[in-house]
């Protein structure tokens, strides 16, 4: 009887197995797809959000921010920003639908909206004083092991995504990098802009750096806040 319940078991186990790697490898098929995972949480960078907010409202504290949040998964990161910023219009973008409709339904701000992350809806509603990518511009944890990530998530990809992104910042906007697998200032567009020094916030670290080649770096990365100068 125990030996029968422990087949069932296995067998159990190992089709949960097969379904996540199934589904994840479905899910790489989306070209446009950076992060696989949809983890997210209720002020879960309470420090780069007050860093950005005291840094924002320095420069430009004359305006109702447009903010942008790339990858914003369920809704938190749209909603916990709402707390830092009360006075702006926040536009949560995400590939997945599910994580969309989820986040649709808890949303009851009328300044706050949800869309499906294409070129077209991001410029629709930009440009924007504020662009959050935090935890979206990676492959965590398929990269965690590597030397190289070109096979799983090539630079050529993150560039691009951040290029276009770029285009949608205002002149003194702010991008927010955090828990990427590069470095912004890899990119051919970082002559556009200046690094924001931000003592109190550090990259998380657990998520690997590579350099413009694919390569593993070992270096610590600690920025992560940038103002567009051009
Ligand atoms: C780990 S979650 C991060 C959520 C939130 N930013 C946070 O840090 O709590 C990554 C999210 O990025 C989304 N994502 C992946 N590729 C995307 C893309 N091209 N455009 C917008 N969202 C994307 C995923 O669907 C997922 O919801």
């Amino acid at each position: 009887m125990i030996h029968r319940k422990k087949i069932k078991e296995g067998i159990y186990n190992l089709l949960t197995l097969w379904k996540l790697q199934l589904k994840k490898k479905i899910r790489g098929f989306y070209s446009d797809q950076h992060q696989l995972t949809s983890t997210t949480a209720v002020n879960r960078y309470p420090e780069l959000f007050a860093e950005v907010q005291k840094i924002f409202l320095s420069s430009r504290n004359n305006v109702e921010p447009l903010i942008l949040s790339f990858g914003c998964s369920t809704g938190e990161e749209c909603f916990s920003l709402r707390e830092y910023f009360k006075d702006a219009k926040i536009i949560g973008v995400d590939i997945n639908n599910r994580n969309l409709r989820k986040a649709s339904r808890k949303n009851n701000d009328a300044r706050i909206k949800f869309l499906f992350s294409s070129t077209e809806n991001i410029e629709k509603e930009g440009k924007y004083d504020l662009i959050f990518c935090l935890s979206v511009l990676c492959r965590w944890e398929d990269t965690k092991n590597v030397t190289n990530c070109e096979r799983i998530y090539p630079f050529q990809k993150f560039e691009a995504s951040v290029k276009e992104l770029s285009n949608q910042l205002l002149e003194g906007g702010l991008l927010v990098i955090y828990n990427s697998n590069f470095r912004f200032e890899d990119t051919t567009i970082f002559g556009d802009y200046e690094i924001v020094k931000t003592p109190s916030v550090e990259d998380s670290g657990f998520v690997n750096k590579f350099d413009a080649n694919n390569n593993l770096l070992t270096d610590i990365h600690t920025t992560c806040i940038y103002r567009k100068i051009i």
